[in-house]
């Protein structure tokens, strides 16, 4: 049996790890994936329902912070590779309620490394604890520069504290138990499945019901969009190929200030749902600044590119006009998960405040 074949990707049921779960599925149809998600409301099984039926793939409901639960999958299914992803990810929802965070994003992670561990002092057939983390460890830059793998951690909100709490215990187990370990540290993702709380299907949604689109202070905070597929591409290359112990930054070379993408994305949504040009850009308004937040982030992957050859694919016009077009045609998607729970979120982060 090959070393790389029983994967365990957890949080496979939200946004990146749903196309992750997919182009494993597809395109190993000899390995076994097994997609690990405890459905928050993030997570939704209806991302995966066109391979839900392939007999290489199996959906686990469970909670990665459950300590037992965790030890006991590990024993029963031996996985010999983990590609991490599930965490709570929004950086909003960290600022009111950071103690969730610590406990799936720190503790869950914990978990998986402890039993991995296990895993591979019993059975040596372990290729790899592959942990998905961001470009916010490195803190906020100013105008000029980009984050390096050599860039020290400066997280400044709880989520990316709590993503860099989770990449330093993932280099510990490799220092002290030589757990293969690998990191990748991505930048701003987009694309069709995103959950409406971040920003460009949140204006998406907002400018499809001609509801107001929230600019956080004064649109000006920059960050580097890649499309969803180009960062899959680039998980797929570093499972297979990266180096054990190593960190790789993964970034669109694509910066935009809040403002303009915004603008260009009003742009785009007013020809697809053929209104008079300027029609969204009315909607903009300017609301109560995130609290701490960071001005500008910036990533430098020519380390991927040269150790792995990866580099995206998507261009920017592209990726968003494709992200737009899967909102409009997927609307009963957009319905199921603005119902309920979100509601009651978008009340408390844009209304009440
Ligand atoms: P998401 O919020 O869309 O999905 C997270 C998934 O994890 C959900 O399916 C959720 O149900 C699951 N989950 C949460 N807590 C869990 C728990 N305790 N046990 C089991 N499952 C749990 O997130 P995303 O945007 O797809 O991000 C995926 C990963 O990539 C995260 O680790 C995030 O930090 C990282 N990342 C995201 C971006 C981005 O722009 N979205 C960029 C860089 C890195
Ligand atoms: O950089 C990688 C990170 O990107 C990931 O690790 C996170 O999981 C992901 O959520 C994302 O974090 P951001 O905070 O950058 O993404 P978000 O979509 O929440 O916000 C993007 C920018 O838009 C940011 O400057 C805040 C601003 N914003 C966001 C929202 C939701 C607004 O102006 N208005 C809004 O309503």
């Amino acid at each position: 049996m090959n070393t790389k074949n029983k994967i365990l990707i957890t949080g496979g049921a939200g946004f990146i790890g749903s196309h992750v779960v997919r182009r494993f599925v597809k395109k190993y149809p000899d390995y076994l994936i097994y997609n690990l998600d405890k459905l928050t409301y993030a997570g939704n099984l209806e991302n995966l329902t066109d391979i839900e039926d392939y007999s290489n793939y199996s959906f686990i409901k469970g909670d990665i912070t459950n300590q037992e639960f965790i030890r006991e999958l590990f024993r029963k299914y031996k996985f010999n590779g983990v590609i991490h992803l599930a965490a709570e990810s929004h950086v909003d929802r960290s600022i009111s309620n950071p103690l969730e965070f610590i406990y799936a994003n720190v503790v869950g992670t914990a978990n998986l490394l402890f039993s991995s561990q296990e895993q591979l002092k019993h059975n040596q057939n372990f290729h790899c604890f592959y942990h998905i983390s961001t470009d916010e460890v490195y803190g906020s830059l100013d105008s000029t520069g980009f984050f390096t793998e050599k860039t020290p951690y400066s997280p400044r909100s709880p989520y990316s504290a709590s993503k860099a709490g989770s990449d330093h215990l993932v280099r510990a187990f490799f220092h002290t138990y030589k757990l293969p370990v690998v990191i990748s540290n991505c930048s701003n993702n987009y694309g069709p499945n995103q959950f409406p709380e971040k920003l460009i299907p949140l204006a998406i949604n907002n400018i499809l019901y001609n509801k107001p689109i929230p600019i956080y202070g004064k649109g000006e905070n920059i960050r580097d969009w890649l499309y969803v597929e180009d960062h899959a591409e680039a998980i797929d290359l570093t499972y297979h190929n990266g180096k054990p112990g190593e960190t790789y930054n993964v970034g669109g070379n694509n910066e935009w200030k809040n403002i303009d993408l915004i603008t260009k994305l009003c742009e785009i949504m007013d020809r697809k749902l053929n209104r008079p040009p300027e029609t969204s850009k009315k909607l903009i308004t300017y609301v109560k600044d995130r609290a701490g937040h960071d001005l500008r982030y910036a990533i430098d992957s020519s380390k991927i590119t040269s150790d792995l050859g990866w580099k995206p694919v998507f261009d920017f016009e592209t990726g968003l006009t494709k992200t737009v077009e899967w909102y409009l045609n997927n609307k009963k998607w957009l319905n199921n998960v603005i119902s309920g729970e979100y509601e009651k979120y978008y009340q408390e982060q844009y209304v009440k405040r």
